[in-house]
């Protein structure tokens, strides 16, 4: 185990038998539902169609020790409580939660689109925040759990135009994460930021870039990432890791033109 990761190896390595994953009707969430059933573990789904969770349920029956499934907006904060608690009791416990539900609408900010910039916001950003809190009610009452942030390397720096809004809602997120870090530093609650680069999914959907890694590799990496409990990833590690260290500094002609 490398250093940071769970607390610099102060906690005995653990499976995590029982994940809550949100988002997961498609792409990342629907990815990271399969390779964890393929590694057996029990699983909690939840997103707004329902019918593609039923769907991959029944995919997943076979594989994962169990999967309960939930219809839940993340933009509806009250209802996530209800949400965790009902997939929680429906798996006997939770041990991990991977707040991934997300979207990437975006427009101009002052362009006449603002309903996109804030539904973008209240999702990526407020909608997380409800569901941080409904996963650490539950790990402070159990005293453990990992938490898994799914930011973007977009927070590292204020993207412009179409991106502003996105870049700004998952900074918000990774900044939220590393609160949390600083405030659970040695408890056995862990907590993960996840930077992915792009990886082929319906949110890049049009996207042309060299810098697109395929579904398949894309979530492999996530998932071994996620499963080694790091204070934070870039992933995949190449070539995100030296890009998003040097998209800090990088002048913003050149920036501007990375993600
Ligand atoms: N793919 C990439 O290159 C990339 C890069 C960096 C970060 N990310 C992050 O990875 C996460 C997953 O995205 P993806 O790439 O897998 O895109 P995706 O295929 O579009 O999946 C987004 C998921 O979020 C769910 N979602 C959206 N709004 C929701 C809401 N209000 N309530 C509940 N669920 C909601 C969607 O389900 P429903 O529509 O059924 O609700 C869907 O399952 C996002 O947080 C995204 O920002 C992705």
């Amino acid at each position: 185990m490398a250093l940071g990761d769970r607390g610099a190896g102060r906690f005995p390595p653990v499976t995590r038998e029982k994940i809550i994953i949100t988002g997961a009707s498609s792409g990342l969430g629907e990815g990271m539902a399969r390779e964890f059933a393929a590694r057996g573990r029990s699983l909690g789904l939840a997103a707004r169609r329902l019918d593609k969770l039923e769907d991959l349920a029944a995919d997943l029956s076979a594989q994962a020790k169990a999967v309960a499934v939930t219809r839940l907006d993340v933009t509806d904060t009250d209802d996530v409580t209800r949400a965790f608690a009902e997939l929680s009791a429906e798996l006997g416990g939770v041990d991990r939660v991977i707040v991934n539900a997300g979207l990437g609408k975006g427009a101009p900010i002052g362009t006449g689109n603002a309903a996109a910039n804030i539904e973008t916001v209240q999702t990526n950003l407020v909608g997380a925040l409800a569901q941080i809190e409904a996963a650490m009610a539950i790990f402070r009452a159990q005293g453990y759990g990992h938490l898994v942030l799914i930011s973007s390397i977009s927070a590292v720096r204020g993207l412009p135009k179409a991106q502003a809004a996105y870049s700004a809602s998952k900074a918000g997120l990774s900044t939220l994460g590393q609160g949390l870090q600083a405030e659970l530093a040695g408890t056995p609650i862990v907590v993960t930021v996840i930077l992915p680069g792009y990886i082929e999914t319906d949110i890049n959907r049009g996207v042309k870039t060299k810098l697109m890694t395929d579904t398949r590799s894309g979530v492999a990496a996530l998932v071994k990432a996620i499963e080694r409990e790091p204070r934070r990833a870039e992933v995949p590690a190449w070539p995100w890791k030296p890009l998003a260290a040097a998209l800090r500094f990088l002048p913003e002609a050149v920036s501007a033109k990375l993600v």
